[in-house]
């Protein structure tokens, strides 16, 4: 199958502000915000349709992000919605908006079992392989030069424990097509750091072990993998400690270490859509004092684990109470953002400045 791409839109921007990251001339400055806080990149998922209509959610994002990642319009669904036709007018336009605003662009995910157009359940294991290595090499070479790293695989083993996710890849290609979207991303831009990206790992052990023993097979056949990805949507249960452990062990790899969709919650949910337990129905201020101080420790745990060359950086998904996905995925309330229902800086993106080392 040859793709047609359909033209790169990207001109759907009418953004005009400068990147405010001039320092205050006061005595004791302070950040003006993450990115300027921060020793490595700190990035926000933003959908752009949205940040580009909203005035306020576009200062946010950017006054405090040096790097974007597309909530959705780097997906499958959305560049190869339509049979042999490739639509990057959304992931264009995000990305000559972060170019605009001298922010690293990060792309996520070329393979996912999730988020897939239609079409795709009915091909034949063959046709599958072409049209994988054709997608790949169609989409990192349209971006070539202008997207920083991928999530190349993203969600590639089980839920939980340390096996393999039954997708319809795995289940017609094998683990065969992990290595084979490593490469063909590779071919396609050899600058791009490439990402294995996964969930649950810094709280179910045996799931990292599972990817880590996946990582090393990978090296052994020398597959061009940069990087491991984190996605640490957290709840406040989580055990600290157990979060250190695993970055610790995920960093000995000597990888570019990415907590790639950083969220954190009071309530808690089995990791299905709807699935929310919604125990804690209100928030008070002193849970969100609570949640400042997790947030510090997580970025603490992060600068004191990863070494300074393998810190890719941290990305929040969704950065307001308002917009995360968390309540409608999982249907039930909850705060896990560092921004509030109002757009305004919680405790938690207090905390979190801390634990950058302000
Ligand atoms: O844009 C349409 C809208 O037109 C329509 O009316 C509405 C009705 O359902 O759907 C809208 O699209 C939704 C889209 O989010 C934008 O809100 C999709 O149905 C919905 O499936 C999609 O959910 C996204 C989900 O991935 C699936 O792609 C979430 O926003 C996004 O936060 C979530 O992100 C994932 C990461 O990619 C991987 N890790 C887990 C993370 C959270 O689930």
């Amino acid at each position: 199958m040859r793709f047609l791409p359909l033209l790169c839109i990207g001109t759907l921007l009418t953004c005009n502000s400068p990147t405010p990251d001039t320092a205050p001339t006061t005595e004791a400055p302070e950040p003006a915000g993450l990115r300027d806080a921060a020793p490595f990149p700190i990035g926000g998922a933003i959908n752009i349709r949205q940040v580009l209509s909203d005035e306020q959610l576009r200062d946010i994002t950017t006054t405090e992000f040096s790097s974007l990642t597309s909530t959705n319009d780097m997906k499958m669904y959305r560049i190869a919605d339509t049979e042999g036709e490739l639509d990057f007018a959304r992931a264009d336009s995000t990305v000559a908006f972060a170019a605009e605003h001298g922010m690293r662009m990060f792309g996520h995910a070329l393979v996912w079992h999730y988020a897939l157009p239609d079409y795709i359940a009915d091909m034949p294991a063959e046709e599958l392989r072409i049209f994988l290595t054709e997608y790949i090499d169609t989409v990192v070479t349209h971006f070539r030069g202008r997207i920083d790293g991928w999530d190349v695989v993203n969600e590639v083993l089980d839920t939980k424990g340390g096996g393999m996710r039954d997708s319809p890849f795995y289940e017609k290609l094998g683990t065969d097509y992990i290595g084979l979207a490593f490469r063909t991303a590779r071919r396609a831009d050899p600058d791009a750091k490439l990402f294995i990206n996964d969930f649950g790992t810094e709280r179910d052990t045996a799931k990292l072990s599972g990817l880590l023993r996946l990582v090393d097979s990978l090296r052994a056949e020398e597959v061009p993998i940069d990087g491991i990805g984190f996605q640490w949507h957290q709840q406040m249960r989580d055990d600290t400690n157990t979060v250190r452990q695993t970055l610790r062990r995920a960093a000995a790899t000597g990888l570019l270490i990415h907590i790639s969709e950083l969220d954190l919650i009071f309530n808690t949910h089995n990791d299905e859509a709807g699935g929310g337990t919604d125990d804690v129905q209100a928030v008070t201020p002193a849970m969100l004092e609570e949640q400042a101080e997790r947030f510090e420790t997580l970025a603490r745990i992060y600068r004191e684990e990863v070494p300074a060359d393998q810190q890719y950086g941290i990305t929040f998904w969704d950065f307001t109470d308002r917009d995360t996905w968390i309540r409608g995925f999982f249907d039930m309330g909850d705060w896990p953002t560092v921004f509030d229902e109002e757009l305004a800086r919680k405790p938690g993106y207090y905390g979190f400045r801390r634990g950058l080392g302000e």
